[in-house]
């Protein structure tokens, strides 16, 4: 990590970050509170969403369970209800489970050491650093894509953040950069790599510390950051009926964790018996992280009164109407399939 500042250089590129955030911050709801818990929730809703996405999500989770408490007291299913339509429902299972430690181990109070908020379920090192900088004022800087990207184009680093140890890497520079109030300057590189080192079309002319930018005075910004390694998306072909009457459909909660962990979906398998009952089907295409999946469902209208209650006792599955299933989580592709199914 030769470089050549000092380290007055540096800490004035993290000043000049400080300067921008104080007079350019988002005004955004988590930004008036050091309160860990939502920061916390905060962390984990916008580190997969983008904030204009999230907001609303955010605000009303909030609303429903405003302390770990209240939280860790309220049922699972209710918790990914006000999940829904944030995907990655893993995190908010996690996320419910944490706030029960945080009642169990904690004696109900969010714990304020680096050490100890990484200890919770779902917590890794980005959001305890987060969370520790924000709220109890440790030095740790929270490094994510928008820290890779940033700085690997300030200091021309050619770094290579698909290499395992890029984050210690990443980590050890920012540092570095790193002024006093670390809280604000983590929250800094957030907003400067949202809005301004954008990963396209960076905003270079508005940035406060182009002159300091060695990619830009290079004209080489979009060399950084370098990544070699790609993940591969693994192909995965799903099938579902969607087994109906009169307006009613089956469904089951999932249990296995390989995907769509505790979300409900279709019977994946009929009787050959209720074969003639098909009307037809439809493939959709829905992609996961590092998961391209092609979901055929099968539409299977059940006209007999005996075979629908049979394949219910033996399968032991819910029956739901379109009504009732907005009271259950469903994965986007399978939700959308039922608005649209019901629709008239
Ligand atoms: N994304 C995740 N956490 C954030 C924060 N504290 N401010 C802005 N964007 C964020």
């Amino acid at each position: 990590m030769e470089k050549n500042k000092t380290g007055s250089e540096f800490l004035h590129i993290g000043n000049r970050l400080l300067e921008w955030y104080r007079n350019n911050a988002r005004d955004l709801p988590f930004r008036q509170t050091k309160d860990p818990y939502k920061i916390w929730i905060c962390e984990i809703v916008f580190q997969q969403t983008r904030i204009n996405q999230g907001l609303n999500h955010y605000n009303n989770f909030i609303k429903r369970f405003p302390d770990v408490k209240t939280l860790a007291e309220a049922e699972e299913n209710e918790v990914l209800l006000y999940w829904k339509g944030l995907g990655y429902y893993s995190r908010a299972i996690n996320i419910h489970k944490a706030a029960q430690q945080i009642m169990n181990d904690y004696q109900g109070i969010f714990p304020h050491e680096y050490e100890e908020i990484l200890k919770l379920k779902g917590v890794g090192k980005y959001t305890a650093a987060a969370v520790s900088s924000i709220c109890f004022g440790a030095r740790m800087p929270a490094v994510d894509g928008n820290f890779y990207r940033v700085l690997s184009r300030l200091f021309a680093d050619d770094f290579d953040i698909s290499n395992s140890r890029a984050f210690t890497y990443f980590s050890e520079l920012a540092a570095l950069v790193m002024p006093e109030n670390v809280g604000d300057f983590n929250q800094a590189m957030m907003d400067i790599g949202s809005e301004i080192c954008k990963p396209k079309n960076p905003l270079c002319g508005e940035c406060p510390v182009n002159e300091d930018c060695l990619a830009f005075s290079m004209q080489k910004i979009s060399d950084y950051p370098v990544k070699t390694k790609k993940v591969k998306a693994e192909y995965l072909a799903l099938t579902y009926y969607f087994v109906h009457r009169k307006g009613q459909f089956l469904i089951r909660q999932r249990a296995d964790d390989f995907i769509w962990k505790k979300l409900f979906e279709f019977p994946t398998a009929i009787p050959s018996d209720m074969e003639p009952f098909i009307t037809g089907s439809k493939t959709v295409t829905h992609k996961l992280t590092h998961k391209n999946l092609s979901i055929e469902i099968w539409n299977v209208e059940v006209t007999s009164e005996k075979q629908w209650n049979d394949f219910i006792a033996e399968n032991q599955y819910l029956i739901t109407d379109l009504e009732g299933s907005h009271e259950k989580s469903f994965p986007k592709p399978l939700e959308i399939y039922i608005q649209n199914a019901l629709k008239d």
